[in-house]
């Protein structure tokens, strides 16, 4: 099984199961690392941010022009911020990093 692997908001890092076809929001919720996804995947908010590494950033596929749009309204959106929710692990993938990034309130 595929290895994908968090660093949370206090720099600790995460390594854990991603079964492949499940999107890094899904991954994120299954073992309860706190990245939210309040439109469960159809391209509505934002709140599934995350900042993937740089080494793997050109390796995913790129973003729609949805994901871009959607990305704009993200807080603490960086060069290599993607949407948890659209990017679906494979074998490919495995040890993919990604961190969370800050939230608004913090
Ligand atoms: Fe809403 Fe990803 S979960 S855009």
């Amino acid at each position: 099984m595929s290895k994908l692997v968090f660093i949370e908001r206090d720099g600790t890092r995460r390594e854990v199961e991603a079964p492949d076809g499940l999107s890094v929001m899904e991954v994120a919720h299954l073992h309860g690392i706190d990245l939210e996804g309040a439109c469960e995947g159809s391209l509505a908010c934002a709140t599934c941010h995350v900042i993937v590494d740089a080494a793997w950033f050109d390796k995913l596929n790129p973003a729609s022009e949805n994901e871009e749009d959607m990305l704009d309204m993200a807080f603490g959106v960086t060069a290599t911020s993607r949407l948890g929710c659209q990017i679906r692990m494979c074998e490919e993938f495995s040890g993919l990093t990604v961190t969370l990034p800050p939230k608004e309130e913090d």
